[in-house]
């Protein structure tokens, strides 16, 4: 049986997504290939409101996020950390091994622009990292305002991870002055994992064309150089980018405007109904995500037997992540996602609930 997904990626993919996977496959050399790929990137750009380099790369996020490290970091980058994923960016850079400061928040505390204000001013960093929506602790940082805080400081490369976020609410990148914005599509675009987008402003194109080291599968330039051709380095996961230009067809249809108000106001029902039932929000509400609701177990619940018997019913959610796996569980509303299938979900809970009393 399938279980319909509720977990924070990958998401339910819509049947018209899984046919377009299904297209006959061309070479990725060709005429074909370049119209495919001009079209998946310029619409791309006007979803995220920029005019800089949209790059397509065939890895999950992660690949493009060290990447990122390699093309970007110069002399000492300081990593925001306020969870799991975030945590695990600034092993990468050290990984990488680049000279880098973890700047701490306790999870379920966003990244503040005082703070982000407060390391940068210190001159020590040529560029920092940052994830706008931290899916394991349901946490969505003030980008836009943290955005403003980086205009005082043009010579900091502006690395942000989108990967929960991106398309769900509206992310202006040339106006933030993203240098590198990173996102996978087994998210909020509710395409199957494998397929990772990033773009890059001529600042970061100059950063890295300068720099030692950075590999060839995430070189920026190499991307930029192919990207001149609409074209990839290496052969791309044809398939998803099929998956992606239809994908695009229906968010455009559903229209921009339209789409966020939908993520926004299935934020705020499942919030809402979490609270009814007994439960708190893991974040503060003025900084719970509007893709997933991280969700405080204050009623002690078994969470593991809930995941079980819900997967009996065909539901998947999830049952923390990381240090607070059990403590906390979460409910993801983004993608194609509607109020009736969270309904469908939300029946099922109140069914079970009695039976793990
Ligand atoms: C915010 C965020 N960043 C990065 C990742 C890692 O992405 P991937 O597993 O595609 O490498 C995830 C995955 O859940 C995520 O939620």
């Amino acid at each position: 049986m399938h279980k319909k997904l509720f977990i924070p990626g990958p998401v339910e993919v819509h049947p018209d997504i899984l046919a377009a996977m299904a297209t006959p496959m061309v070479g990725h050399r060709t005429k074909e290939y370049a119209e495919l790929h001009g079209r998946v990137t310029s619409r791309l750009k006007q979803l995220m409101f920029t005019d800089d380099r949209v790059f397509l790369a065939t890895s999950s996020a992660f690949g493009v996020m060290e990447g990122a490290i390699r093309n970007l970091v110069g002399s000492r980058c300081a990593n925001f950390c306020n969870g799991a994923f975030s945590d695990k960016w600034h092993d990468v850079t050290l990984r990488c091994g680049k000279q880098a400061d973890a700047i701490r928040f306790d999870w379920g505390k966003p990244v503040t622009p005082e703070a982000v204000e407060r390391a940068l001013a210190t001159g020590k960093y040529d560029s920092m990292t940052m994830i706008h929506n931290e899916t394991s602790t349901g946490v969505m940082s003030p980008l836009a305002e943290i955005a403003d805080v980086m205009k005082k400081f043009p010579e900091v490369m502006f690395i942000v991870d989108t990967v929960s976020s991106m398309s769900a609410l509206k992310i202006p990148v040339k106006e933030m002055g993203i240098d590198s914005c990173i996102f996978g599509v087994q998210k909020a675009f509710a395409l199957p994992p494998g397929l990772t987008v990033f773009s890059a402003s001529e600042k970061a194109l100059q950063r890295a064309a300068g720099m030692e080291g950075r590999g060839y599968y995430f070189d920026y330039i190499e991307f930029a150089a192919n990207d001149d051709k609409d074209n990839t380095p290496s052969t791309p996961c044809i398939s998803q980018i099929y998956a992606m230009d239809k994908q695009l067809d229906r968010i455009f249809a559903e229209g921009l405007e339209t789409r966020w108000t939908r993520h926004r106001n299935l934020a705020d029902y499942v919030r809402n109904w979490v609270m009814s039932r007994g439960f708190e929000l893991f974040p503060a509400a003025a900084v719970c995500s509007q893709t997933l609701t991280c969700t405080r177990n204050t009623r002690g619940v078994d969470l593991a037997a809930l995941k079980k018997k819900l997967g009996e019913r065909g539901f998947a959610i999830d049952d923390g992540y990381g240090k607070i796996k059990g403590t906390t569980f979460r409910i993801a509303h983004m993608g194609d996602m509607t109020r009736g299938d969270l309904d469908g979900l939300f029946s099922a809970i109140i069914e079970i609930l009695p039976e793990l009393a």
